[in-house]
C-alpha cells in the first residue's frame, strides 16, 4: 500500500442503529466508496441487514464497494411500539440502544484492531449519538475520529445555547431537550457525551445554502475550535423529476404518480421512530378525503428495535378498507416500505406533510418540496421551527407544544387546502423549488458541500 494514497486508510462507519441514522451512514460511506477509499460498515447484524435492504437513491449493486461487518451484540428485547403512550418519542427502542452502547464496543475494538494492523491510518467515522467510538479509535495507534452530524447543525446550535443570538434575531424557538425527548434516552446521551475523547472533527449533512449562517456560528464555537468542519449535505441522492426506480423492481405508486398532473399530489409520511393514535390516524384520514386533494399516505407505526421481527399487519385494516374505497382514484395508502426519495423527486409531488425527521427535510428541500410540518419528537420540532420560520418554506400543521392531544380534522385540512390550493401556498412551493435548486448547486462542481467533500476526503487520505 502507497503511503498518501486512498487505499492506505480505512474508514469504518459506526452508525447509531436506527433507520435514520443508518441510512445517512450508507450514503456517505458510498460517496467515500466511490472516491476509491475502502469503507467499512460496522452494526450488529439486524441493522446491517436493515441499512442494505432499505438502501435508496443508489443502484443496489454499488453495496458490494462496501465492507460490511457485523457486530456482535446480546440479544434484547424488541417491543412494538405503544400507540397510545403520553408521548410520541419511541421508548421502545431502548433495550436495544441500552445493550447496543454497553456490547458494541467489544467487537468494534476487535474490528479496529484488525484494520490497524493492515491499513497506514483508520477513520472512524461514527453517528454522534455515539460516542464510544471516539475513545475506540484514541486506543488505536493509527486512529483518527470523525463524528457524523446527522440532525441540522442549527438543532446543535440551539442545544449548545437555546437562547442564542442567531435564534433571538430570527425569532426561533428551541425546546428544552428534556421536553422532546423521554428521560432514559436524554441519560443515555448525557453519558455518552462523558465517554471522553475529543474528536479529530465534524462531518455535517447540511448545506450552506440551508444552514450558512449556522455552519459559521459553529465553525467560530469555542467547542469546535481545534477541530475540522465539513458541511458536505445533503447525503441523500438527489434524483430527477422524471425519476426511475435504481433497482430492478418499481414500486406501484410510481405509476400512479406518473399519471397524476405535475405538482398535484400531497404525500404524507412520518417516517420511522413515530406512532400515529388510532383517533389521530382517524382525523388525519378524514382531512386528507375532505380536502379532495391527491395523495400518497404512508400510515405505518415506528420501526421495532429489529425490523424484520414485525409481523407486518397493518392496526387499521379496518380504517383502511373503508378510507381506501371512499378515496380510489384520488390517494394511495401505503402500510409497507414507501420509496421516499423517488415520491419527493417525482414531478406530481406537490408538498410534503411530514414529522420533520432530518432525512426527511434534506429530502424534501433538496427535491423542492415544500414541508407541511407536524413534529412529534426529538429534533424534529427545531426542524419545524427552521423549514416554516427560517428557511419560510413550510406551514405548521400543528405546535409540537400540542403533541398530546388528538389534532381535529379540519384543522389538518385548513393547512393542506393552504397548501395545495392557496396563493400563500403557491408562494411556499416557489420559495421550496428555489431552495431546491440552490441545494443541488451545493453538490454540483464548484458548490461547497462538494467542495468539503473533497476537502475531507484529502484530509482523511494526507
Ligand atoms: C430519526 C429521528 O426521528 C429524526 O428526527 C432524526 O433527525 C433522524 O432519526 P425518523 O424519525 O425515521 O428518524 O425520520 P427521518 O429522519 O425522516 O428518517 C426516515 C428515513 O426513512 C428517510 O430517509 C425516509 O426517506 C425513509 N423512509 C421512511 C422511506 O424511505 N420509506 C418509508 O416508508 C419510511
Amino acid at each position: 500500500m502507497a503511503i498518501g494514497s486512498v487505499e492506505s486508510v480505512a474508514v469504518v462507519a459506526v452508525p447509531f442503529p436506527a433507520q435514520g441514522h443508518l441510512n445517512q451512514l450508507v450514503h456517505l460511506s458510498l460517496l467515500l466508496a466511490s472516491r476509491g477509499l475502502d469503507v467499512h460498515y460496522a452494526a450488529p447484524p439486524p441493522h446491517v441487514l436493515q441499512a442494505r435492504s432499505r438502501l435508496h437513491g443508489w443502484d443496489p449493486d454499488t453495496l458490494r464497494t462496501i465492507h460490511f461487518h457485523d457486530l456482535d451484540i446480546s440479544a434484547y428485547e424488541s417491543p412494538s411500539p405503544d400507540p397510545a403512550a403520553p408521548t410520541p418519542f419511541p421508548s421502545h427502542l431502548m433495550p436495544m440502544i441500552e445493550t447496543y452502547e454497553v456490547a458494541a464496543r467489544g467487537p468494534l475494538d476487535a474490528l479496529l484492531d484488525r484494520l490497524s494492523a493492515s491499513y497506514r491510518r483508520v477513520v472512524v467515522l461514527y453517528d454522534r449519538l455515539i460516542s464510544f467510538a471516539v475513545a475506540a479509535a484514541a486506543r488505536l495507534r493509527n486512529g483518527e475520529a470523525f463524528g457524523l452530524q446527522c440532525v441540522a447543525i442549527s438543532y446543535g446550535i440551539g442545544w449548545l445555547d437555546p437562547a442564542h443570538q442567531l435564534l433571538r434575531e430570527h425569532g426561533l424557538q428551541f425546546h428544552p431537550v428534556d421536553a422532546c425527548m423521554s428521560k432514559e434516552f436524554v441519560e443515555y446521551l448525557y453519558r455518552s457525551e462523558q465517554d471522553g475523547a475529543v474528536p479529530a472533527g465534524l462531518v455535517m449533512n447540511t448545506c450552506r445554502a440551508l444552514e450558512g449562517e449556522f455552519i459559521n456560528e459553529i465553525s467560530a464555537h469555542p467547542m469546535f475550535k481545534e477541530q475540522k468542519l465539513f458541511a458536505v449535505g445533503p447525503l441523500n441522492p438527489l434524483l430527477d423529476a422524471s425519476a426511475r426506480t435504481r433497482g430492478k423492481t418499481r414500486h406501484e405508486c410510481t405509476d400512479w404518480l406518473d399519471k397524476q398532473p405535475p405538482a398535484s399530489v400531497l404525500y404524507v409520511s412520518f417516517g420511522t421512530t413515530s406512532t400515529l393514535r388510532g383517533d389521530q390516524v382517524a382525523e388525519l384520514s378524514a382531512a386528507l378525503k375532505g380536502s379532495k386533494q391527491r395523495f400518497i399516505w404512508v400510515l405505518r407505526d415506528a420501526d421495532r428495535a429489529d425490523i424484520f421481527a414485525d409481523s407486518g399487519e397493518s392496526r387499521h385494516t379496518e380504517l383502511l378498507s373503508r378510507f381506501t374505497a371512499e378515496t380510489q382514484g384520488t390517494g394511495l395508502v401505503i402500510t409497507g416500505w414507501a420509496p421516499q426519495l423517488e415520491i419527493l423527486a417525482h414531478g406530481a409531488t406537490a408538498a410534503f406533510l411530514s414529522h420533520c425527521g432530518w432525512n426527511s427535510t434534506m429530502e424534501s428541500l433538496s427535491h423542492g418540496k415544500p414541508i407541511l410540518a407536524w413534529p412529534m419528537h426529538s429534533d424534529q420540532p427545531w426542524d419545524a421551527e427552521l423549514v416554516c420560520k427560517y428557511l419560510k418554506a413550510g406551514l405548521l400543521v400543528r405546535p409540537w407544544e400540542k403533541h398530546s392531544e388528538v389534532i381535529p380534522a379540519e384543522a389538518i385540512q385548513e393547512v393542506i387546502e393552504e397548501a395545495m390550493i392557496s396563493e400563500k401556498g403557491m408562494a411556499m412551493r416557489q420559495r421550496a423549488k428555489v431552495l431546491g435548486e440552490a441545494v443541488r448547486a451545493s453538490l454540483a462542481d464548484g458548490g461547497s458541500s462538494r467542495k468539503d467533500l473533497d476537502d475531507f476526503v484529502g484530509h482523511i487520505t494526507r
